[in-house]
Order: C-alpha cells, then structure tokens, then sequence
C-alpha cells in the first residue's frame, strides 16, 4: 500500500540472456526510480523461465539494491530461455504476470530477450525493454552496457600478451566474443594494439595474414598478436571450419577459430603460435564505471517510460542522451562494423 492507501502498482523486472556487466546497475536504476513514482518492482529469477514457472524473488526494496550497480553478473539470475519455443509459452507468461499481479514488465537483454519481449507487446504486455548485449549489436542505441566492461578486459589482455610474446618470438591469436559482430574485437585490437585484426564482417585472407606476419619478421619484428572474433571466418575454401550446435533462440555455439588459425600459421609461417580464448571472462566481474553509470541511466529511464505508458519501447543511448525507442526497430536489424570502422584499424597492419 502506499502513504495514500491506495493499492501499488507493480512492475516485473527480469533479465535474460548472457549476463553482462551493468545489469544491476539498471536493477537499481530502476527500483529506486520506480518507487519515487509510487510503484513496487517485483523481481523475476532466471529471465523468461522465471515468467514460465512463476518463480520470483519478492518485491525488491532500496536496502537490497543500494549497493549493487557495482556488481557484476545479475542478481536476478539468468537464463536463454525462449517462451515462443515452448508449448503455450506467451499464454502462461501472461498468466504468470496476472497471477503475480504484475501490471507492467521491464525485460533487460539482447536481441533475443527484446525479440521475445516485442513479440508479447504486439499481443498486449505492457513491457519495455533495456538493451543489454557485451557484442553492442542492437540497433537504435550507441552502446549497449556490458560492452565497454567486456572491450577493458579484452584489452587488458592483449596488451599484456605483448611481452610473452616478443619474448618468445612467438604470434599468439586472442579469440574475442562477440558472435557475428566484430566490434569488440575492434575496438580491444584497436585499444590493446593487435597486429592483425579479423572481424566476422569481412572473410579473412589466410595468405594476406601470413604475408602480414612474414613481412614483420623482414622487418626485425619477430613477434605478433592477432585479435580474431569468434565469429571470423576464412574466404571460402581456405580452411577447413566445425559445424557448431544450436540454441533455443537459433543461434550457433561458436569458438575454435584462434586454435585452428594457430595450426594453419604454424604451417604455412614456420612461425611458432600460441592462442588464448578470452571466453567468459570477457564478461565476468565487476562493471567499468562506463556500465555503472549507463546501466543507471537506462534503469531510470525504463521507469519512466512504464509511468509515460511509453510500451514497446526500449530506453536506448543516443550521442549522450538517454531516448526511448521502438524495440522493433532495434532488433530489425544486427548492427555490425561498417567498412569504413575496420578500414581504420586496417592501416595499422603492417602490410609491407
Ligand atoms: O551474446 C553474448 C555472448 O557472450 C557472445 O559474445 C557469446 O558468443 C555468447 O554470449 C556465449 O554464450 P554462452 O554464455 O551461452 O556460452
């Protein structure tokens, strides 16, 4: 009840898909934006699944959230569930928010969660969405929180592999998350100063990369690292890549590029290869205060919109303003790394 005796409104709040730094930071950004507008906040646990099995964790007060926005992973759990794969998924999701007494939803995720939350906007949840990805591929937002934490780490570490590998001669290939978008392998290859960067926008070359390292050896440079997206791929019929299984949401299980680039270096080059599959700890631990302060911005915002009735829309990053956007048009379409964006960093390979 609130101070008018008046019964509150709720909001359910979940967060799905790949966890990414900052997602408590908009837990918290909206808890305590939402209760200033006189609604409570129901946490809902392991994204879509909790609205499947109606498995929350109570209504979520200031003290519990005060000081999480400087955690990583979500507390609220999380999981790749997809609703509209399971039999009488959207229905039992809406009977879960009614039996919940939910009368709004806040989803935070990527493109798969924000597809699944816009598909139950057109058949009448009142959802809004907060864009969460480390990959930064939804349209209609500069940034998505996660990433900036995700491109530190990755950069930590390639920068740091510089002196295993001119101290042993060696190239070593740092494989990057990211899925089908090259951005955080470009900007950490960028930050962390790769030699070679191989984004999944444009099929690589294996002999322009060997030439690339050759030349570098002419040239007294007896060491490279190579940043390479999981998601890169040879040109056809250059070398030979694994068929990866799928999940609920149709997406391929990647990993294994930087191993098989090694092997395929070594042979051609002679030159001595080691990789490093970044993995996980691209997104585990604690947020950048980039991510903290994003996160907050678009928790808050996602609060606003629920009160402005502002549904099917997501709170999205726009120069330095946080905006309200259709999520149709943010999961339209993949935002990937324009020619030009790669063709930066491709003048400082070391071509001849
Ligand atoms: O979408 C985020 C992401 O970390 C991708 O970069 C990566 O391919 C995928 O999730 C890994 O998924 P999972 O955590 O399910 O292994």
């Amino acid at each position: 009840m609130s101070i008018t005796g008046k019964k509150k409104k709720q909001i359910a709040v979940l967060t799905g898909g790949g966890d990414a730094p900052g997602l408590n930071a908009v837990i918290r950004g909206i808890v305590f934006k939402a209760k200033s507008l006189g609604y409570d906040v129901l946490g809902i646990l392991d994204g879509w699944k909790g609205l499947l099995d109606c498995k929350e964790c109570g209504v979520l007060d200031l003290d519990l959230v005060s000081d999480i926005h400087m955690l990583g992973g979500t507390i609220l759990h999380t999981s790749r569930t997809n609703p509209y794969k399971v039999k009488d998924g959207p229905k039992r999701v809406k009977e879960n928010l009614k039996r919940l007494k939910c009368d709004y939803l806040i989803a935070i995720g990527g493109e798969d969660t924000l597809t699944v939350a816009n598909k139950l906007s057109k058949e009448g949840v009142k959802v809004v969405g907060v864009p969460k990805t480390i990959d930064n591929d939804l349209s209609e937002t500069d940034y998505t929180f996660g990433f900036n934490t995700a491109i530190t780490r990755a950069t930590e570490a390639i920068e740091n592999l510089h002196t295993t590998a001119k101290s042993h001669h060696r190239t070593i290939i740092v494989e990057v998350m990211g899925r089908h978008a090259g951005w955080m392998t470009l900007e950490a290859g960028i930050g962390g100063g790769a030699s070679i960067i191989l984004l999944p926008e444009e099929p690589f070359d294996i002999n322009e990369v060997c030439k690339i390292l050759l030349n570098r050896k002419k040239k007294g440079k007896h060491y490279a690292i190579i940043a390479v997206s999981e998601g890169a791929v040879p040109k056809k019929g250059q070398m030979e890549l694994q068929v990866e299984e799928k999940d609920e949401f149709g997406h391929v299980r990647l990993g294994g590029i930087a191993e098989k680039l090694s092997g395929e270096i070594e042979k051609r080059t002679g030159i001595e290869c080691r990789h490093v599959v970044l993995g996980h700890l691209q997104r585990a631990g604690t947020p950048t205060v980039f991510d903290r302060v994003l996160g907050t911005r678009l928790g808050i915002k996602a609060a606003e919109m629920i009160d402005k009735k502002e549904f099917g829309k997501m709170a999205a990053l726009k120069g330095t303003d946080i905006v309200a956007v259709p999520i149709q048009k943010a999961v339209g379409k993949l935002k990937t790394v324009p020619k030009e964006r790669y063709d930066e960093a491709k003048i400082f390979f070391e071509v001849d």
